[in-house]
């Protein structure tokens, strides 16, 4: 029986690795840098994981919701760009870029509340090693339920 366990385990691993390579295609929308863009936001609170410079990017789809509330439509979609922070004459500027995310709105996607979830590297490259519900969706879930797992606002974009 332990064997029988065993290799249902080892199928899953290997089902679960298909997944990541399925997932390999993912890319990061063309032109987003043209979509509405939030003002400059700078965490300098060191201890917080979003410490640095980023922006948020919201495409055409998704605006009405973000103004108004309610469940986003199908293929709504999210980017923030992440950026170090430098200092300049005493001021935090935007140093490098480190990391881009986005959110895809994706009914197939139920684990993650029907949002494709995906981090990138600067050079927009999938970073394949980020689980979608471990490393974004359950802090989005416990912050933004109520927004359709939204969590940054409009009031706050521009
Ligand atoms: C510890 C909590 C936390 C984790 C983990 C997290 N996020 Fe977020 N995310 C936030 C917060 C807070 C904001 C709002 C930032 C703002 O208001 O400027 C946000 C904003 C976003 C946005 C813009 C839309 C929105 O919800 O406002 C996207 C896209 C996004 N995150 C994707 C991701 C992805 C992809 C991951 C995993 C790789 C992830 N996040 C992991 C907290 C988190």
């Amino acid at each position: 029986m332990k064997w029988f366990i065993r290799s249902v385990a080892a199928m899953l691993i290997v089902a679960g690795s298909f997944q990541v390579a399925s997932a390999a295609g993912i890319r990061l929308p063309k032109g987003y840098e043209k979509w509405d863009k939030s003002k400059e936001k700078v965490v300098t609170d060191k201890s917080s994981l979003f410490y640095g410079v980023h922006y948020i990017y919201v495409d055409k789809k998704a605006m009405a919701t973000y103004r108004n509330g309610g469940k986003y439509p199908e293929g709504s979609q999210f980017v923030v760009d992440y950026y170090n922070i430098r200092e300049e004459g005493g001021k935090p500027v935007k140093g490098k870029k480190n990391m881009v995310v986005l959110m895809q709105k994706d009914k197939k996607q139920k684990a993650t509340g029907g949002w494709l979830f995906a981090g990138f590297t600067p050079d927009g490259k999938h970073n394949k090693s980020l689980d979608p519900v471990k490393n974004c969706f359950e802090c989005h879930a416990k912050d933004a339920a109520a927004t359709d797992y939204v969590i940054s606002r409009y009031a706050d974009f521009k």
